[in-house]
């Protein structure tokens, strides 16, 4: 384990089973239908390339990276630093996150992408911190809930370190202070 890591909250098997079992869904869901994959960055990279690998269908994978800078203040906006490269007008759009935490960021993004008329627009992502919501989000596919502790792994980083290990866990404490 990674020195800097206090505990692991979700293995490497426990991440894989979990993937294998929403791709299946996803799969099953979306069957006849030509889905639309886009993927967060930089936080969902690592989660969008093993989900996309365990849904059996035909599907276009996009990315999009959102700077949520002021998003949590009153005039807060949502900036795209990139945007899709695809019209999703009329399309099945699945984004795929890292987190949900307090939900602004992915509450502001679905209304942006609503506004451009897919056929649908549905959420999966990687975990949630339910105890941190202030805005409602509708998740239609999560991996696992986690507890009110800044993770890292699998995706996650702090200060763009960290996303590269293979678990998800919780940083010790005196490596953020
Ligand atoms: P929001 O509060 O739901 O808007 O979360 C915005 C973003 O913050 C998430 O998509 C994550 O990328 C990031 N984030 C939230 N909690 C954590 C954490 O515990 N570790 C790493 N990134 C996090
Ligand atoms: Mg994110």
């Amino acid at each position: 384990m990674h020195k800097d890591i206090e505990k692991v909250l979700v293995t490497e098997a426990q991440l894989h089973d979990r993937v294998k079992e929403l791709g299946r869904r996803i799969t099953t869901d979306y069957a006849g239908k030509s889905l639309l994959l886009v993927g967060v960055l930089k936080g969902a990279a690592v989660f969008m390339s093993d989900l996309m690998r365990e849904i059996e269908l035909d599907v276009e994978t996009d990315y999009l990276v959102v700077s949520s800078y002021g998003l949590h203040t009153e005039a807060g906006e949502l900036t795209f630093s990139k945007d899709v490269s695809v019209d999703i007008a009329g399309r099945d759009v699945l984004i795929v996150e890292d987190m949900i935490d307090t939900g602004t960021t992915m509450h502001r993004l679905l209304e942006v992408l609503a506004e451009r008329q897919p056929n649908s627009l549905a959420v999966a992502s990687l975990l949630s911190k339910p105890a941190r919501r202030e805005k409602e989000v509708e998740t239609r596919y999560i991996g696992f809930e986690v507890p009110n502790e800044f993770v890292v792994g699998y995706g996650l980083d702090f200060a763009e370190k960290y996303r590269n290990l293979p678990y998800v866990g919780v940083l010790h404490p005196e490596c953020y202070r």
